[in-house]
């Protein structure tokens, strides 16, 4: 070989290498793009910000004493009922392309059987409102609460929940149909069975695994019947309108992985809040939706045969101004958890109660790029929705846990969108986690 082609071979492999060397996943990292036509959102609920809720069971629930901290009660709440408009603006300017809320199933259907034609028209004008700001729209159909008729006959317990609950979830379909882009039956079904029937700690105040278990059966049922009604109509309209559930989803890990007690309690403990609730719907969801906020260790203490959840006081843990943990990792373990269902994912809920901004700031950052990960790895994920838009009525917690991207006055109800918010919007903004917003938790060795 003469001299000067050695030289071109040298400095061609040292092009090659170069370019090598700025495609390394070294530096693709330098901005995480998500896939085109992400949804970025905010999530609320009816119950939770409207105000002037009074036909359902929690507006009774939170008047007795002691059941909601500090005294709260939903009273006016943000007055997002009538503020709503001013509200989407906010999430408008910050580049949101989704919101996901709920309609409120004791003003549609006040009394049993009576449809509320001015309320229907008004969760119309919301709906719109949405449209008109660019904003797909996700609508949940029950989140936690129910018409005091409906709980006066059982509510979840009695026996024609099921009929009860798909009719209104036909009515909604007639109702909304043309304005909805996907229809969640129910939020969190397990957490709401947990606390209103295990705990009694939430309406109704029940504590009784049979009485539970009968929950579950109409819960899953309901599920199920409520998404052939709204497929139908769907249908009806030449429109395909996803289905799905906001299931709460939480990471498990066990502190000794030797252990086959500690693997047992660990796999039926994931089975049980997991899982189940999706064996018994197979076949019924569209796409899966995830709320994450719970990290649970399990840990096994001498002498005790049963396995205990951890105390994160006595770690020092990272946890939010309610003692849930922070733990961004997490969010990845459950999605991997639920691509074995090969079906899109959207992350119905995920957020913060927070007082400090800069927590939130970095909590979303740091959830967002396990969030990415969970994308690269190969997890069909199409959507984010951070809890809350604003400031809400946190139910039995009140007030005080500050969820929102929006402050809320409670004296003025003025808004104040927080920095998070203005961050979250770059992100929507720019589909992507860009180098510089990844600095606020650090990424790796660049
Ligand atoms: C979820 C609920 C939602 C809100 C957040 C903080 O479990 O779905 O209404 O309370 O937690």
């Amino acid at each position: 070989m003469t001299a000067s082609l050695k030289k071109t071979t040298r400095s061609t492999r040292k092009k090659k290498a170069v370019a090598a060397f700025s495609l390394s996943p070294a530096h693709a990292h330098l901005s995480l793009h998500f896939p085109k036509g992400f949804l970025w959102g905010t999530a609320t609920a009816a119950h939770q910000v409207e105000g002037g809720n009074k036909k359902n069971d929690w507006s009774l629930w939170e008047q007795l004493p002691g059941k909601v901290a500090g005294g709260d009660r939903s009273g006016r709440s943000a007055d997002h009922y009538h503020r709503y408009a001013m509200d989407f603006d906010l999430a408008a300017a910050q580049h949101m392309n989704a919101h996901r809320l709920s309609v409120e199933w004791s003003r549609i259907e006040p009394r049993e059987g009576e449809w509320n034609v001015k309320e229907i028209a008004h969760y119309r004008a919301v709906l719109e409102a949405l449209r008109a700001r660019g904003q797909q729209t996700m609508v949940t159909l029950f989140h936690f609460t129910v018409p005091q008729w409906f709980a006066a006959r059982g509510g979840w317990a009695g026996k024609d929940a099921v009929g009860y609950f798909s009719r209104f979830a036909a009515k909604a379909a007639d109702a909304f149909g043309d304005l909805v882009d996907f229809w969640c039956t129910q939020n969190e079904p397990l957490v709401y069975l947990v606390m209103g029937y295990v705990l009694g700690t939430w309406p109704p105040g029940v504590k009784n695994y049979r009485t539970a278990w009968t929950v579950f059966r109409h819960l899953t049922a309901g599920h199920v019947a409520a998404t052939v009604e709204l497929h139908e109509r769907a249908r009806m309209l030449g429109r395909a309108v996803p289905v799905g559930v906001a299931n709460n989803l939480i990471s498990f890990y066990s502190y000794r992985k030797h252990s086959p007690l500690d693997a047992l309690s660990l796999s039926l403990s994931d089975w049980v809040w997991n899982h189940a609730y999706y064996r018994e719907t197979r076949g019924s969801h569209d796409y899966l939706g995830v709320n994450y906020y719970f990290h649970q260790r399990i840990k096994r203490e001498e002498g005790k045969l049963v396995q205990l959840f951890v105390d994160l006081r006595a770690e020092n843990r990272e946890t939010s101004d309610i003692g849930w943990e922070v733990y961004p990792a997490g969010i990845f373990d459950v999605l991997q958890e639920l691509g074995e269902h090969h079906l899109p994912i959207y992350i119905t809920e995920n957020g913060i109660a927070t007082v400090n901004d800069d927590r939130r700031i970095r909590f979303l950052v740091a959830y967002l790029k396990e969030v990415y990960h969970a994308i690269q790895s190969g997890i069909d994920i199409r959507g984010y929705f951070h809890w809350s838009l604003l400031d809400n009525f946190e139910w039995e917690k009140g007030y005080a846990a500050r969820f929102g991207l929006i402050d809320v006055d409670w004296q003025t109800l003025q808004r104040r969108p927080k920095k998070s918010f203005s961050v979250y919007g770059r992100i929507a903004g720019e589909n992507a986690l860009s180098h510089d917003i990844l600095r606020y938790v650090g990424h790796g060795v660049l």
